[in-house]
């Protein structure tokens, strides 16, 4: 695929690093800045023959195959309006819109317009996250009762993150995002997110919106997607999962403890990964950053379902998704209630069953609990049928 990079900032460098590859053949051909010096430079970086800072006339251009837009959240609209019009197949970084309305219009302009859109949410592609999505799916945990997710760090690296108008909120957001697709997908993108209540605060930074929340969205299953969010978070990114099912549990980190731990006296000279706070004492590197962040795995998904005339797994209906729960979210900080999320457009299930669990012990009672005790017996719970009378036994 010949790839027209909108960006050329730290997203536009990790996208490039995964498209390329080692010996990949997807290329990033023309790359847009805002300035032609940072596009020029960011073309030598890359290898990359056009650099430009005209955006309409990269998106425009007869040698491309696929526009990515990786611009700051206020521009995504623009670029994506741009693309559809261009009749160009588009991939949009997260978040999707600053608004669930923003994020409507840009579902609504590729779908009327035809053309391929994918939506970059990398954190449900990393390889520890497509291994757990298959255990769920062919119900090695049960049901999933509870997704909490967390993506929490000491902020972010530009100046735009900051401005509520350019980003369109802090931390919720920018990682609320993440946290909220993530739970999604473990719970069945299929059940209708009804309602969030959701905590907020600036603790830290002099800034207008939130460097910290933590949110609970309810599903229609009874399911709970939890998210916890932080910019003002020490010690480096803590990306972590916790995925309760009936019948089993699943805990993924992604980036503290990934499984290589060094420490060093002297210190590490060069970069030891993102957002680690320092380069001294006990450190945790990680060994290959696109791949351990679900970037090559979701490059693969989008171009491959390109080129097949298929959906990708993320397309800009779940960023819509996403978008309307981050409302609600937002709405929950002021009001400091439950709030509904609103979806105008809804393509899950109509209606679902509430998740139950019901094991029966004997003709009369229900088993509720069943525990081998520290002296070897063992101890059930019941709940008898007619009467609903608890007790317990030894067995
Ligand atoms: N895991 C992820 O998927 C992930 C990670 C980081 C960022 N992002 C997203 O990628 C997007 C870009 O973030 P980033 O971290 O690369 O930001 P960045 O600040 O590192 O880079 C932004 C790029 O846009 C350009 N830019 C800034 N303001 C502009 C303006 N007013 N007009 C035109 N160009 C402008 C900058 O020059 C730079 O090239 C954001 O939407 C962010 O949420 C996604």
């Amino acid at each position: 695929m010949r790839v027209c990079l909108l960006g050329a900032g730290l997203i536009g460098m990790f996208y490039t690093m995964s498209l390329h590859g080692k010996r990949g053949r997807d290329r990033v051909s023309v790359v847009y800045s805002r300035t032609q010096k940072s596009a020029d430079q960011f073309a030598k970086q890359w290898e990359i023959p056009v650099a430009t800072n005209d955006m309409l006339a990269a998106i425009e251009r007869d040698d491309i195959d696929v526009v990515i837009v990786a611009l700051p959240n206020h521009l995504h609209k623009t670029a994506v309006m741009a693309a559809a019009k261009a009749g160009k197949p588009v991939l949009c970084t997260k978040p999707l819109g600053r608004t669930a309305a923003e994020a409507q219009e840009m579902m609504e302009a590729v779908e009327s317009a035809g053309v391929f859109a994918g939506y970059l949410e990398d954190l449900v592609y990393t390889p520890k996250t497509l291994k757990a999505l298959k255990s769920v799916r062919g119900g090695a945990i049960g049901d999933v009762l509870w997704v909490r997710s967390r993506e929490t760090h000491s902020g972010p690296h530009s100046d735009w993150f900051w401005n509520q108008e350019m980003s369109g909120g802090g931390a919720i957001i920018d990682m609320g995002c993440h946290c909220i697709e993530i739970a999604r997908n473990f719970i069945g993108k299929e059940i209708r997110p009804v309602e969030v209540v959701c905590w907020a605060d600036t603790q830290v930074h002099p800034i207008e919106t939130e460097d910290h929340a933590i949110g609970m969205v309810r599903y229609e299953n009874g399911a709970i997607g939890q998210f916890e969010v932080s910019w003002a978070f020490r010690g480096g990114m803590d990306l972590r999962d916790e995925v309760a099912g009936t019948e089993g549990t699943i805990w993924l980190n992604h980036w503290l403890r990934t499984g290589m731990e060094m420490f060093s006296a002297c210190g590490e000279a060069d970069y030891v990964a993102e957002k680690a706070e320092s380069s001294k004492g006990w450190l945790f590197p990680v060994g290959d950053e696109p791949s351990a962040l679900g970037y090559v795995d979701m490059f693969t998904d989008v171009l491959d379902a390109l080129e097949q005339g298929r959906e990708p797994s993320e397309t800009f209906y779940d960023g819509y998704v996403v978008n309307a729960i981050m409302d609600a979210a937002y709405q929950s900080v002021k009001s400091k209630r439950w709030e509904p999320i609103s979806l105008p457009v809804w393509r899950g299930q109509e209606k679902t069953d509430h998740i139950s669990v019901s094991r029966d012990f004997d003709d009369e009672h229900h088993l509720v609990k069943q525990e081998r005790m520290p002296d070897g017996s063992t101890k059930v719970i019941l709940k008898n049928k007619t009467t609903g009378e608890i007790s317990q036994r030894i067995v």
